[in-house]
């Protein structure tokens, strides 16, 4: 059971203070029976908005192919965000939606969002060593000696002494490789090449974990159920 102010301003249909008055103008019911006080108490299954069961009482998981030119950061300064493209209610919610990882601002490609905190810890623990699949372009020919290189775990991103784990490069052709990594340090993709001489031109997400795009257009989200991860 949860107070019914704390339940829709964390849902985001009103900030806790709005709560009195979102009861007034909106025909919320509990059990079928109109509630006017915001300190009651429901269980979410329990309560309508306007016939309506609540907006994803349980939390949200969406995957959106990001498109270019969009930042993961909260911070409007950053320039255009992510969160931009999901409805008003959501962006309201508290725990907020924040990305599970982020992509660079002109990375493009699989990017998973969510309220829940336990499943951004889930994903992005080193310990569960969730592959990440990355198609790069290159400003030059890669070298079928890469392969190995980035295989043996032994690479150091310029300004670390840590390595990077062991990770799966698959040459397409000259200059487009495939590319899955198991940790995300800061811009991991472009570092890796540059700590080869090349420099990423461009590089999109393809698959994170067991999810993939399907057919997503850049930009377009969908919510992600239990069974899939
Ligand atoms: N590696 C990068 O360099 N950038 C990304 O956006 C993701 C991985």
């Amino acid at each position: 059971m949860r107070r019914l102010d704390q339940l829709l301003s964390s849902l985001g249909y009103c900030s806790r203070r709005e709560a009195r008055a979102f009861l007034k103008q909106h025909n919320v019911t509990v059990r079928g029976r109109p509630v006017r006080d915001p300190t009651d108490k429901a269980a979410p299954a329990d309560v309508l908005v306007g016939d309506e069961p609540l907006d994803h009482p349980d939390g949200l998981l969406l995957l959106l192919n990001k498109p270019l030119g969009l930042v993961c950061s909260h911070d409007e300064r950053e320039g255009p965000r992510v969160y931009d493209l999901l409805p008003e209610r959501w962006r309201a919610r508290n725990p907020q939606v924040t990305s599970i990882g982020r992509l660079d601002k002109d990375t493009s490609g699989l990017l998973l969002l969510t309220d829940q905190t336990e499943l951004v810890h889930k994903f992005t623990s080193p310990k569960h060593k969730v592959p990440k699949l990355y198609r790069a372009v290159v400003d030059r020919d890669l070298s079928p000696d890469l392969v190995p290189l980035f295989a043996a775990g032994t690479l150091v991103l310029d300004g670390e002494t840590a390595t990077c784990a062991p990770a799966e490069l698959r040459i397409e052709d000259p200059r487009t490789a495939e590319l899955v990594l198991t940790e995300g340090k800061y811009h991991q993709v472009r570092r890796m090449f540059a700590a080869t001489g090349a420099t990423v031109l461009a590089l999109h997400r393809v698959r994170f974990g067991r999810l993939t795009l399907g057919d997503l257009k850049p930009g377009d989200f969908r919510e992600v159920t239990a069974s899939e991860i």
